[in-house]
C-alpha cells in the first residue's frame, strides 16, 4: 500500500476519464476504476488488515484519492454531456421553414365551393337540390318558359345549338326536338315541376353555356344558381324575404337587396335584383372622397334576375296556377365570386392556375 501505489491508481483512473471519448466509454471507465473489482475499492478493503498508524495513513491517502477520481469522473461526465447535448443541438435540427408537405393536399375550386356555399342556404331551409342535364332540349330551355318561337335568345348569336339548327344557322324554331346546351338553369324549374310532387322547393347549381367569347367579363361556360318555389298562397314578398335572408347569410346581417323592374318571359312581374354593395355598404355613393370601385358607386351591385313564376309556366308542366303560385331567381356564381373575392378577370377562373385558386385556401 505504497503512497505511489495509490498515486499510481489515481492516475491512471484519472487518465481514463480524459481519454474518455464519450459516455459511453466514461461508463466503461467509471466500472474499472470506481467499481467494487477496482483497484482503489481492493486497495481500500485492505485497509482494515493495516496496523493502526498505516490504517490511518493508507486510509488519508485512499480516500483523497478517490475524492480525485470522483471529482474528475463528474468534470467529465458533465463535459461529455454538455459536448452530446451540443451535438444533437445541431445534428437533429428541424429546419421548420422547409416545404412540409411535399405533395400538397388539393382543393376544389373556388367556384365550386361558392356554388355549394349558396345552396347549403337554401338546404338549411328545406330546399332540395336538383340537377338537369347540360345538353337540354330547346323545348325545356325556351318553350315550357315561354318564350315565344322568334325570341331574339333562340338566335344562335346567343345559344349553341346541339342539334335542330336550319341550313343558315338559324334554329328551326317549329322543330322541338331541337337541342342545346342551356343557356340558363331555368330549364330546370320545368322538369322539377313536371317530376316532383307539389309544393316544390328546389335550389339548382349548374353550368351553362352561351356563345360569348371568353375575355375579362365574359365566359362561353359559366355556373349559375336557379332557385324555384312553388306552394299555395306564394307571394312576391316571399321572394324579396327570401332574397334577404340569402345576402345575409352570406354577406353579412346588415345586408339586404332591392328589386328593380325587369322582363324575363317565365316570370310576371319579373325584376332584377341587386344586393348593397358588400364592401362600401351604399357609404359611397354620393361621397366622392370615398369612391368604391366595387360598385362604382353606385351603392348596389347587380344579382341577377327574379320574379313570380308566370302562370304560363306553371300550365306549360300541368300545375293549376289558380291554386299554385311561386316565385324564381337565377344569378351567376363567377359574378358573384369576381365581387365578393375582387377578382377581376374572369379568364383566372377558368384557366385552371392554381396560383389562383391558391389562397381560396384548402376547402373542401
Ligand atoms: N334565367 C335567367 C337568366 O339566366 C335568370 C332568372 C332566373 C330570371 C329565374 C328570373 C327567374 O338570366
Amino acid at each position: 500500500m505504497k503512497p505511489e501505489e495509490i498515486e499510481r491508481m489515481r492516475d491512471e483512473a484519472l487518465d481514463a476519464f480524459a481519454a474518455a471519448g464519450d459516455l459511453d466509454a466514461l461508463q466503461a471507465a467509471k466500472v474499472a476504476h470506481t467499481g467494487g473489482t477496482s483497484p482503489l475499492a481492493l486497495a481500500n478493503r485492505e485497509i482494515g488488515a493495516l496496523p493502526p498508524q498505516a490504517k490511518a495513513e493508507a486510509g488519508k491517502r485512499i480516500g483523497q484519492a478517490r475524492g480525485a477520481v470522483s471529482k474528475a469522473l463528474a468534470g467529465r461526465q458533465a463535459e461529455l454531456e454538455a459536448e452530446r447535448d451540443a451535438r444533437v443541438l445541431v445534428e437533429e435540427a428541424v429546419d421548420v421553414t422547409l416545404p412540409h408537405d411535399r405533395v400538397p393536399a388539393g382543393a376544389r375550386h373556388p367556384l365550386t365551393t361558392m356554388m355549394e356555399r349558396v345552396a347549403d342556404v337554401f338546404v338549411s331551409m328545406g330546399y332540395e337540390i336538383a340537377e338537369g342535364p347540360e345538353v337540354e332540349a330547346e323545348w325545356f330551355n325556351f318553350d315550357a318558359l315561354n318564350f315565344v318561337p322568334d325570341h331574339p335568345a333562340r338566335q344562335t348569336q346567343d345559344t349553341f345549338f346541339v342539334q335542330g339548327t336550319r341550313e343558315d344557322g338559324k334554329p328551326t324554331v317549329d322543330d322541338e326536338s331541337g337541342i342545346v346546351l342551356r343557356t340558363h338553369t331555368s330549364p330546370v324549374q320545368a322538369r322539377a315541376l313536371l317530376d316532383r310532387e307539389l309544393p316544390v322547393y328546389i335550389v339548382c347549381p349548374g353550368r351553362v353555356y352561351r356563345t360569348d367569347e371568353l375575355d375579362a367579363t365574359h365566359t362561353p361556360v359559366f355556373h349559375q344558381i336557379e332557385l324555384l318555389a312553388i306552394d299555395e298562397g306564394l307571394t312576391m314578398s316571399d321572394l324579396k324575404g327570401t332574397l334577404d335572408h340569402m345576402v345575409k347569410a352570406l354577406f353579412g346581417a346588415d345586408m339586404k337587396t332591392r328589386l328593380r323592374p325587369n322582363y324575363f318571359p317565365f316570370t310576371e312581374p319579373s325584376a332584377e335584383m341587386d344586393m348593397l354593395c358588400y364592401v362600401c355598404r351604399g357609404e359611397s355613393v354620393g361621397n366622392p372622397d370615398k369612391p368604391c370601385r366595387t360598385c362604382s358607386s353606385e351603392g348596389w351591385i347587380e344579382l341577377g334576375g327574379c320574379g313570380m313564376v308566370n302562370p304560363r309556366v306553371l300550365v306549360a308542366c300541368g300545375v293549376d296556377p289558380e291554386k299554385y303560385s311561386g316565385f324564381a331567381f337565377g344569378f351567376g356564381i363567377e359574378r358573384m365570386l369576381m365581387f365578393r373575392h375582387n377578382v377581376e378577370d374572369m379568364r383566372d377562373m377558368v384557366e385552371g392556375d392554381v396560383r389562383f385558386t391558391r389562397p381560396f385556401g384548402m376547402e373542401i
